[in-house]
């Protein structure tokens, strides 16, 4: 049975971008005695979730961390798992994009992936690029490193062929050649599920001056209540930006 839906709260300060590592699928499960894929099959119901309250709650842009660069390390069973869930919820979650006027996106090394997700994702970033609400961005086979030699490697390539000048470098317009592209705001929250105090690799130039909050939940239990309660504790944030506030 589905759980009684949620009231939706009104907040004073809503973060515009939320970033979410999204851990614990595989404890969650093995502390249920089930395997880790189940917490993984759970998980994307999360995604669901938490999509459609970020839609309602009007967040203009929701990073997920679905799959690390590190994540290649796990057991082949898993990655064919993740990359088949994957496959599969490029398909399935199609209506719950579209009817709530959310735009796909992905940043990552993403012509490193199965060639039946690269199609998929194509596929519904195209028909979903008309939708102007949240925007989901899914971070796929994502390094924070990787992306910024990734830049930086745009930025010697355009000095190369003289459309950038060195000395035009600025934090502006490196941050133009990250993965998602000019005009994007940072995140102002990072959210991490599953208790561990770590940013893995997450957005490592897009988070400077993110709030970080860190809950034991785990992420097949991370839910509209608790990204309320995240949102709430985020409001109670005093945000300097290294400067001073009254
Ligand atoms: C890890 O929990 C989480 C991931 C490997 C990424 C998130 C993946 C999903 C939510 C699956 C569905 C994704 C999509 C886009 C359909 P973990 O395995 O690291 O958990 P643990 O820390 O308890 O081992």
């Amino acid at each position: 049975m589905n759980a009684p839906p949620v009231a939706t709260p009104t907040f004073t300060r809503l973060p515009r971008h939320i970033a979410i590592v999204m851990d614990g699928n595989g404890r969650w499960a093995q502390q249920r005695g089930r395997r880790r894929s189940v917490g993984h099959r759970v998980g994307a119901r999360s995604i669901r979730e938490i999509t459609e309250e970020c839609a309602r709650l009007g967040v203009e842009r929701l990073t997920l961390y679905a799959f690390s660069a590190e994540n290649w390390k796990r057991p082949k069973p898993e990655i064919r798992f993740l990359m088949n869930l994957l496959a599969r919820y490029l398909v399935k979650e199609r209506g719950t994009i579209l009817d709530n006027n959310v735009q796909l996106a992905a940043i990552g090394r993403i012509g490193e992936l199965p060639g039946l997700v690269q199609r998929r994702l194509a596929e519904l970033i195209d028909v979903s690029s008309r939708n102007d609400g949240l925007t989901l961005c899914l971070a796929l086979n994502y390094g924070g490193r990787t992306e910024i030699v990734d830049a930086a490697r745009r930025a010697m390539q355009l000095a190369k062929d003289d459309a950038l000048e060195p000395d035009a470098l600025d934090e502006r317009t490196f941050a133009d050649l990250l993965y998602a592209g000019p005009g994007v705001a940072d995140p102002d929250l990072l959210i991490r599920t599953g208790g561990d105090c770590r940013v893995s690799n997450f957005l490592l130039w897009e988070i400077s001056y993110a709030e970080i909050y860190v809950t034991d939940t785990q992420w097949p239990d991370f839910r509209a209540p608790a990204l309320h309660a995240a949102i709430r504790e985020f409001e109670r944030r005093d945000r300097r930006f290294g400067g001073l506030n009254d």
